[in-house]
């Protein structure tokens, strides 16, 4: 089973998106989704609710997540730790092992713009518009990610 870990730095607002669109694209496969955050501020807790009002107007539910820490561990249980930004790259890049953790890390935004290196904007401070913009950023990321992982899709 292939299992793919994405990762922002709350884990409520741009990952929970990302798990949840990829699922969205992958269900009818063998592949594991999850999310997690590189900071604690809010282990536990649900989406952010407007995270989950845009993934509901488009057909998705993500109010059942819960906001976790990302772990080292993770590097051992993921074959793909997909980062929203270059902050939580270099977050998830230091807790690295060895040269097969690092291997794993891409920024998610390089599927779509291959090494441009750029990040999803977090919207936490920002209005409804930022979230709907994160939205569509991570929906074209993760279709070439489920084509990528199943060409049949
Ligand atoms: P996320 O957004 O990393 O996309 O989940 C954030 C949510 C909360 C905070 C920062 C980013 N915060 O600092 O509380």
């Amino acid at each position: 089973m292939v299992k793919v870990l994405m990762v922002c730095l709350g884990n409520i607002c741009r990952s929970p998106l990302a798990e949840g669109i990829l699922k969205s694209k992958v269900f009818r496969f063998k592949i594991d989704v999850d999310s997690a955050g590189t900071g604690a501020y809010h282990v536990g807790e649900q989406p952010d609710r407007r995270s989950i009002a845009v993934a509901k107007a488009n057909g998705i539910d993500i109010s059942t997540q819960k906001a976790r820490k990302f772990k080292v561990k993770d590097f051992d249980k993921f074959d793909y730790i997909y980062v929203m930004d270059n902050s939580n790259y270099r977050d998830v890049m230091a807790l690295a092992r060895n040269d097969k953790d690092k291997s794993k890390v891409k920024l998610i935004l390089n599927e779509v713009f291959p090494n441009e290196n750029l990040d999803v904007p977090d919207p936490y401070y920002g209005g409804e518009f930022g979230f709907k913009n994160v939205y569509n950023m991570l929906d074209e990321a993760c279709d070439v990610i489920a084509k990528k992982l199943n060409p049949d899709v």
